[in-house]
């Protein structure tokens, strides 16, 4: 724990997360977010966390769950979703994280990595993992163009920390990318990568789920 810690809170930082959980999980097959894991939901598992790791979140959530639910209609996109929770988010937040629903085991402990990163200076932070294949890039029609070399890049997670205003002013001009932290970079941000955590795995296709469950039964 940082010394500029007492809780979970920073003093002098309001910390709020925003949750995405509008998805339709095309490549799961239905909307994973609400599958069980050990008898709680995959958005429960995310929410949760990040509760304790904020003074306050915005869950965002499909038309047909929010108002019940007390978060916020999503967007068609990820990026509109995370729009719609930021028109949510209190306008003292200083430090807003953005998480994935779909990513139910990240820690506590990475949310803290994330924001104090920030709090040291970034602009944004993100949870990194080194790639362990060899990427290409490819042509259309499948022919590959060029090979980047793999110590350079790493895969990255969520959550994303972020100074309140540099989120906000990304999202001014409506763009659309899969997470935030590209948004922030592409509008001149220092976006600084932390240690990933391979738990942290977001679940995408049905194999996915099947693994969460098996690691809650201590299977794998
Ligand atoms: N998400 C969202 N609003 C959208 C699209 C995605 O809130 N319009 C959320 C998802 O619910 C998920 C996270 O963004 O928690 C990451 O997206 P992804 O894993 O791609 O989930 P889906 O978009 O639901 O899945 P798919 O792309 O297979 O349809
Ligand atoms: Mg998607």
């Amino acid at each position: 724990m940082s010394v500029n810690t007492i809780g979970t809170q920073k003093i002098g930082e309001k910390i709020w997360t925003i949750v995405v959980a509008a998805g339709s999980g095309t490549r799961f097959g239905s909307p994973k977010q609400f599958e069980l894991i050990n008898e709680r939901r995959v958005v429960d598992w995310a929410v949760e966390t990040a509760r304790a790791a904020s003074d306050g979140v915005i869950v965002v959530l499909p038309a047909t769950h929010a108002q019940s639910e007390s978060g916020v209609v999503g967007g068609s996109t990820r990026s509109a979703s995370v729009r719609s929770g930021l028109a949510a988010v209190p306008l003292d937040a200083s430090i807003i994280c953005v998480h994935d629903a779909a990513r139910p085991f990240a820690s506590e402990f990475l949310f803290h990595e994330v924001v104090d990163a920030v709090c040291a200076g970034a602009d944004g932070a993100v949870p990194g993992l080194p790639v362990v294949d060899t990427i290409k890039f490819i042509s259309n029609d499948n022919v590959v163009v060029s090979t980047p070399d793999r110590r350079q890049l790493v895969a990255v997670q969520t959550p994303q920390a972020f100074r309140a205003k540099v989120l906000r002013d990304a999202h001014a001009s409506n763009p659309e990318s899969t997470d935030d932290a590209t948004l922030v970079e592409t509008n001149g941000g220092r976006v600084v990568v932390v240690h990933g955590d391979p738990l942290n795995r977001k679940l995408t296709t049905p194999e996915d789920m099947n693994w969460a469950r098996a690691i809650t039964r201590g299977e794998v």
